[in-house]
């Protein structure tokens, strides 16, 4: 239980709120590039601010403020050109940093451009992502989180916005037990009152039914606590099961990772499929949240590189504005949304499986005080020595075992994670590189000489 002073203080992202002054010290992820080819002017709000988004014809990228200071007109409507993007209305020009630079109908003689300038922040592309930074200068550096840059691998970026505050969202990652309702008996409820139970094939592995949900709701046998540290980038936590008490065996099953401030990173040691996912502050009650895909290859198989990655919208909402309830993702995003727009923790009842979402707090409050003190939060960047190199916040070490081939455990978590069926049961199922993510799986099994199911 937190107090409505603490709730204020977690999850206001406006200009001068303490969160709001600390994501300002990071490079947010605000568009997919390539929708920014298809769409070259498009209006962007983030932590509560209106801006505009554009790229030039040379390919210049301005995130600038969204009202043209001239009388006010939406620079959305705006004409992209050499240097900038022109207002509409009368023509007047600004350039990625905000400066007007052409008043066309003011006269060649006018030195009025000089004297105008609106908002404009530094923006990059990494990873198929456009990225724009909003706090004091000077930028950091944008730390290329492992995902972003692996080599030889397929991606995919599918996009939700959310009426709901990013903290519910990312606190989500601090409960790894909500697996067990949400993806086990809830999931398994939806598909039975579809009558898709039977629907699809079951897999069996070691004699028990390989369906997602399956899965998901054995995750409650034999729970002994569960348990949450920081890490150099975050944290990392999970649950550690007892034989005791009714687990299969003494075991340490971590969850995802957490890197700060608001990423998760699902996928584990040796699994080809990995996803970060982003939570993005639009402002205080809404979320853009982007589920960033990758599907590591195994070196024996070279994937063609990809020219952009590709962007696609997860639904929330069937065509009759009903929840869709039938993937992994949008069942999460549901839950959030059923919280509230910001949920009111002074009336919650913390228990044992939230564990990781108290050390969350902490470390955001003890990061919102460095800030507040004048210093520089964790994952600020400045020489490109101290950046992340290494996978799950580099807390693992397990670069090798990813790309241990056909033979080794890349393999069999491949095997594993198609059976599972992240094409049906996840968000995945409507990414536009589906065909060639399943290609990739198919040569993988192929190179292992092994049937294409067992
Ligand atoms: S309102 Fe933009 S140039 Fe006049
Ligand atoms: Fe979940």
């Amino acid at each position: 239980m937190l107090t409505a002073e603490a709730n204020e203080r977690l999850t206001r992202v406006g200009p001068g709120t303490p969160m709001g002054e600390l994501m300002r010290r990071y490079w947010i992820p605000i568009r997919p590039f390539s929708q920014l080819l298809e769409e070259e002017v498009m209006p962007v709000r983030v932590l509560g601010e209106d801006l505009v988004l554009y790229k030039t014809p040379d390919g210049e990228l301005g995130l600038i403020g969204d009202r043209c200071p001239h009388r006010m007109a939406l620079l959305a409507l705006g004409i992209p050109g050499e240097g900038g993007l022109r207002c509409s209305y009368h023509g007047w020009k600004f350039s990625p940093t905000g400066q007007c630079v052409d008043m066309p109908l003011e006269g060649p003689e006018s030195t009025f451009a000089e004297r105008v300038k609106i908002t404009g922040y530094p923006v990059q592309e990494l990873g198929g992502l456009v990225w724009a930074y909003m706090g004091p200068a000077p930028a950091p550096l944008l730390p290329p989180w492992d995902l972003l840059v692996m080599p030889n691998a397929i991606r995919q970026i599918g996009i939700t916005e959310l009426d709901c505050n990013w903290l519910q969202c990312q606190e989500n990652t601090g409960d790894p037990l909500h697996n067990v309702y949400v993806h086990g008996y809830w999931f398994k409820y939806v598909l039975e009152k579809k009558g898709r139970l039977e629907e699809t094939p079951q897999e069996t592995s070691g004699g028990q039914p390989e369906r997602t949900f399956y899965g998901r709701t054995r995750m409650a046998d034999g729970i002994e606590s569960v348990y949450a540290n920081k890490t150099r980038y975050g944290l990392e936590k999970g649950v550690k099961y007892s034989k005791a008490l009714g687990a299969e065996k003494d075991t340490v099953s971590r969850h995802s990772t957490v890197i700060f401030p608001f990423y998760t990173q699902t996928g584990g040691p040796s699994r080809v499929r990995q996803e970060l996912q982003m939570r993005v502050p639009i402002d205080d009650t809404h979320t853009y949240h982007i589920s960033y895909g990758c599907f590591l290859s195994p070196k024996e198989i070279e994937v063609t590189p990809q020219p952009v990655v590709p962007w696609y919208e997860i639904p929330l909402y069937d065509e009759k504005g009903k929840p869709i309830l039938d993937f992994i993702l949008a069942q999460d995003y549901h839950m959030w949304l059923s919280q509230g727009e910001i949920y009111d923790r002074t009336q919650e009842h913390l228990g044992r499986t939230d564990v990781p979402i108290i050390l969350m707090r902490q470390q955001f409050e003890e990061q919102l005080r460095i800030v507040e003190d004048g210093g520089e939060p964790m994952n600020v960047f400045r020489n490109k020595e101290a950046l992340p190199d290494v996978l799950h916040g580099g807390e693992w070490d397990e670069t090798q075992e990813l790309h241990s081939g056909p033979g080794g455990r890349a393999h069999i978590s491949f095997r594993f994670a198609y059976h599972k069926g992240y094409n049906r049961d996840d968000a995945d199922r409507y990414g536009p590189a589906m065909p060639q993510i399943i290609e990739l799986m198919q040569n993988i099994e192929d190179l292992a000489g092994a049937p294409s199911a067992d």
